[in-house]
């Protein structure tokens, strides 16, 4: 076994402080996780009555998506009042009781912050248009004239994130024609003015309203969007915000510089409270070295890495960006913060399932391409392991123990992401990887709630991944997360020099078909994961700490780690 790299310097150990250097974080879906009143939207007392389940996970923390009150335009992410809970998901004495028994099973608690957009039914937006042009109160948000003779077009060429303009023209309350205002997102969504002191002094209360109540820390939705370009130029380019342009001019409404000075504001705020607050990056940014600026020693925590949710089914690739970005935000001290699926992106079990080479798609619908479900759920498994033994945080979306499969054959009469009507269904949207979980293979709505009912359909095979089914049964996913939390911690994973490493036995295969790495304590834990067909025999003398996968057993009776599959090994 030949060392081939230099260390991978390690992130700062954990022991109580510092928590979320090496936490695990399990993302809570709330309208999908658990329905306690039969709406068939989940809620906050089905969070908190399910606790126990994240403890049993092995999880160390909880993300909430939004829970606030809105009208659900975006799912919660259109936020029309930022310190209560809507209706829909219970009440703020239910958000109170969910903080109180998280912490009382040693579960922290980060909720999720809308500071980029509110509803447009917030009562500042409100006041905004009954107040006119010139108003202070327009001021909150990105009102301008429009071009045009009579302001009929609007101000730039912007593009929606959702697709269509990103441009609303509003009707002045003397019932003509008016200004303009900028929704990066749905036209419910308008977009706050963050050059605007009134803007940041508003959130900095909601920041304090959820600190007092307890909270461990929050999520930060469109983290790099939040402040634009003075002078709104046009940007005809394609709004996704990872891809610069081919002169690379960048984007006058993404990861601009001055937002960090936000993020400094916010950091004092968070360590003016007891315990460790944490901020969490929603930051679609690239190069990893923009990213890293995110999470700089007076700024956030965490950073999602997104680019490596993104990486294709390769040896080669995932060594690349783990080395990079690995090494990016250790330049500036801060743990790489691990992800493979969310709310927003195609399960990774579906996702690695499609044929190499597809580009990470916006769902999937029936008449697209279907994922091939066991290769799918080999690679999810192979991935998770690979991701649980690497240095520094990782976070696990709701589901995604259970294996669970994208909802690939969803009719387009239930789809609620406004991506699918904006785009005339030429995007699918993320409905498929929200579907509410299925608890119980036997009961109605799969356990989800009292009634069956469930926002979104489930689809059948979800029986097959419910929790009771999985739970106990040896070699299942759910299982697999299980031991794969347990010994990340034994072995001390998440604090180890990682390693890459060249296998004697892999010398004459190609340089994407394995990978190789050791890390844990005492550098003595071997992690391998084979990317290719072709089976990789054990290392001499390795006993096999957990495998995502059954061994392979060669002609020669020698034992391997199979095709599309991971190994912790004892070398
Ligand atoms: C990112 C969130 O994760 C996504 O669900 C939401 O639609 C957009 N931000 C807009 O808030």
């Amino acid at each position: 076994m030949t060392q081939t790299s230099p260390t991978l310097a390690r992130p700062a150990a954990s022991t109580g402080r510092e928590w979320w250097r090496t936490a695990v974080i399990y993302q809570v879906y709330p309208r999908s996780f658990a329905d306690s009143d039969g709406d068939g939207v989940g809620d906050l007392p089905g969070i908190t009555a399910r606790l126990d389940h994240l403890v049993e996970l092995g999880v160390d923390a909880v993300w909430l998506s939004p829970f606030y009150t809105s009208p659900q335009a975006d799912a919660g992410y259109d936020v029309a009042d930022y310190t209560d809970v809507d209706p829909v998901f219970g009440t703020l004495a239910d958000a109170d009781a969910m903080v109180a028994r998280a912490h009382e099973l040693g579960l922290r608690i980060i909720v999720d912050l809308v500071p980029n957009h509110t509803s447009d039914e917030h009562a500042w937006f409100r006041a905004a248009l009954a107040a006119g042009p010139g108003s202070p109160e327009r001021a909150v948000y990105l009102f301008r004239e429009g071009k045009g003779e009579s302001g009929e077009l609007p101000p730039t060429d912007w593009q929606s994130v959702f697709g269509g303009p990103a441009w609303e023209r509003v009707t002045e309350p003397d019932g003509t024609p008016g200004q303009w205002y900028l929704h990066l997102f749905d036209t419910k969504q308008p977009d706050l003015d963050w050059s605007n002191p009134v803007v940041r002094e508003r959130i900095e209360d909601v920041l304090r309203f959820w600190l007092d109540r307890g909270v461990d820390g929050f999520r930060v939705d469109v983290a790099h969007g939040l402040t634009k370009d003075p002078a709104f130029p046009d940007w005809s380019h394609p709004v996704s915000p990872l891809r610069v342009s081919e002169d690379g001019t960048r984007a006058p409404m993404w990861d601009r510089d001055d937002v960090h000075e936000i993020y400094r504001s916010w950091r004092r705020i968070l360590d003016s409270y007891e315990g460790e607050r944490v901020l969490v990056a929603e930051a679609w940014v690239a190069p990893a070295e923009r990213l890293a600026a995110y999470v700089r020693p007076d700024e956030m925590h965490q950073a999602f890495n997104f680019e490596y949710l993104e990486t294709a089914w390769s040896g080669a690739a995932v060594r690349d960006v783990v080395t990079r970005t690995a090494a990016a935000s250790t330049e500036v001290g801060a743990p790489t913060t691990w992800v493979l699926s969310n709310h927003d992106v195609v399960r990774h079990a579906s996702r690695l399932g499609l044929p190499a080479g597809t580009p990470r798609p916006n769902g999937i619908s029936a008449d697209e391409p279907q994922p091939d479900e066991a290769l799918g759920q080999a690679r999810a498994r192979a991935a998770t392991l690979l991701m649980l033994a690497l240095p520094g945080s990782a976070y696990v979306y709701q589901g995604e123990e259970l294996g669970l499969p994208e909802h690939t054959t969803m009719p387009a009469d239930v789809r609620q992401d406004p991506t699918f009507a904006r785009t005339g269904g030429a995007e699918t949207g993320r409905d498929g990887c929200r579907v509410p979980l299925p608890w119980q293979h036997d009961a109605p709505g799969l356990g989800f709630g009292p009634s069956g009912r469930t926002w979104l359909p489930q689809p059948e095979d979800y029986a097959r991944y419910a929790l009771d089914v999985q739970r106990g049964t040896p070699g299942s996913t759910y299982e697999l997360y299980r031991a794969a939390l347990r010994l990340r911690r034994e072995l001390v994973l998440a604090t180890g020099d990682l390693a890459w490493v060249d296998l004697p036995s892999t010398a004459s295969r190609a340089g994407d078909d394995v990978l190789a790495f050791t890390t844990g304590s005492d550098g003595g834990v071997l992690v391998v994961t084979v990317f290719g067909d072709e089976p990789l025999p054990l290392p001499a003398g390795a006993e096999v700490l957990l495998c995502s996968a059954d061994l392979a057993t060669g002609a020669d009776g020698v034992q391997a780690v199979p095709a599309n599959a991971t190994a912790w090994l004892r070398a």
